[in-house]
């Protein structure tokens, strides 16, 4: 017990407050509507999940790429998580007797699909898009941290509206080639440089929305 009688992220409502009645009461309603949501903001959070599945493994040692498995991410607001059917392609014949994999085994018997629990949560009232950001040139890396290095997937970032303005205001700090946003050890030494070469390519200059109606529609 630290003594606290509401937890942390009560806080921050408070500190908003203010500024969300600043932009109209009707939000507030919206926001009061849905709820809150206490995960949002846990950095580290790492729930249980069916499988002992390892991105360690998977995506840094034998070296998959994010798309193979997550393959709506550049196409879509979600990123999906793969069916049973993406890893039957190579566990129907690999560790096919593993007791850790007994769900999928049962999964692809039954069709009945494995129930992941979600790491990352926003709440609805917040508006976010996978493909928007991929295909713009912002990597995984930049919000989800080292996944190639994580046998369980955590939070790396506090998903707070703080943490997506920051980087709205200053995009151009972590803007990379496109074919590289997969890449989780990918650097440039000179990043002005690229910035303005990727801005002269695309012809326009990013405009990530810093607008209440650009996250909350
Ligand atoms: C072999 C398939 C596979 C590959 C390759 C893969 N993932 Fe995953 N990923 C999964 C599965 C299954 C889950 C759900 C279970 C879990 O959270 O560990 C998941 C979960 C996640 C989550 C958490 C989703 C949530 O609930 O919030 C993130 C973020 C993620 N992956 C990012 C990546 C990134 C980045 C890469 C590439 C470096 C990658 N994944 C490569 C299968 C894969
Ligand atoms: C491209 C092939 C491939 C795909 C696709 C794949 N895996 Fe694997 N997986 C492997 C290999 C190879 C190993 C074994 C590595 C070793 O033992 O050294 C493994 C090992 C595992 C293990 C450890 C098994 C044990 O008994 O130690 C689990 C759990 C696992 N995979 C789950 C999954 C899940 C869940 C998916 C789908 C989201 C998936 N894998 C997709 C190739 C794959
Ligand atoms: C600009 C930040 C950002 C980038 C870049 C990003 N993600 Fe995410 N990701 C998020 C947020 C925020 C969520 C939670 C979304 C929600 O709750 O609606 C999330 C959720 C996920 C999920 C869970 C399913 C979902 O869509 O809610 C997976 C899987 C995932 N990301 C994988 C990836 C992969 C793979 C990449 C790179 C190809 C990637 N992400 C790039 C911020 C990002
Ligand atoms: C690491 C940098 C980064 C982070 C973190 C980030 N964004 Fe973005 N966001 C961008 C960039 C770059 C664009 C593309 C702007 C452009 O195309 O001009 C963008 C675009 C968007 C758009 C416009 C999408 C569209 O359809 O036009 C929305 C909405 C958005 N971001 C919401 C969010 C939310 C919500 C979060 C936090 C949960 C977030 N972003 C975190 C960099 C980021
Ligand atoms: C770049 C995206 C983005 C923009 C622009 C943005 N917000 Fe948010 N906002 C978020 C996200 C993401 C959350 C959820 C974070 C969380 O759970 O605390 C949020 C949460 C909130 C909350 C709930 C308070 C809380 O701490 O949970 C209020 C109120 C709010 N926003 C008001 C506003 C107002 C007013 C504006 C315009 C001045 C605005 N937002 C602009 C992304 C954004």
């Amino acid at each position: 017990m630290d003594g606290n009688l509401f937890p942390a992220w009560t806080s921050t409502v408070r500190d908003l407050l203010p500024l969300a009645l600043g932009g109209g009461g009707l939000f507030v309603l919206v926001v009061v509507a849905f709820g809150f949501s206490p995960n949002t903001l846990s950095v580290g959070y790492s729930p249980d999940q069916p499988i002992p599945f390892s991105h360690k493994l998977h995506a840094g040692e034998m070296g998959m790429d994010c798309r193979y498995c997550h393959n709506t991410v550049e196409l879509g607001a979600k990123a999906a998580v793969p069916p049973t059917e993406t890893c039957m392609n190579c566990h129907d014949r690999i560790h096919t007797e593993s007791p850790v994999l007994a769900p999928l085994r049962e999964s692809a018997e039954t069709g009945k699909p494995i129930e992941w629990n979600r790491v990352h949560d926003l709440p609805d009232y917040a508006y976010f898009n996978h493909s928007a950001h991929v295909t713009r040139g912002v990597g995984c890396v930049e919000c989800h941290g080292r996944i190639d290095t994580m046998n369980e997937v955590r939070q790396e970032k506090k998903l707070s509206m703080g943490w997506c303005l920051d980087c709205h205001r200053n995009a151009d700090d972590i803007i990379r080639p496109i074919d590289q946003v997969t890449n989780m050890t990918w650097e440039t030494d000179d990043q002005a440089a690229l910035a303005a070469a990727l801005t002269a390519a695309r012809g326009r200059e990013l405009a990530p929305p810093t607008n209440c109606s650009g996250c909350h529609r």
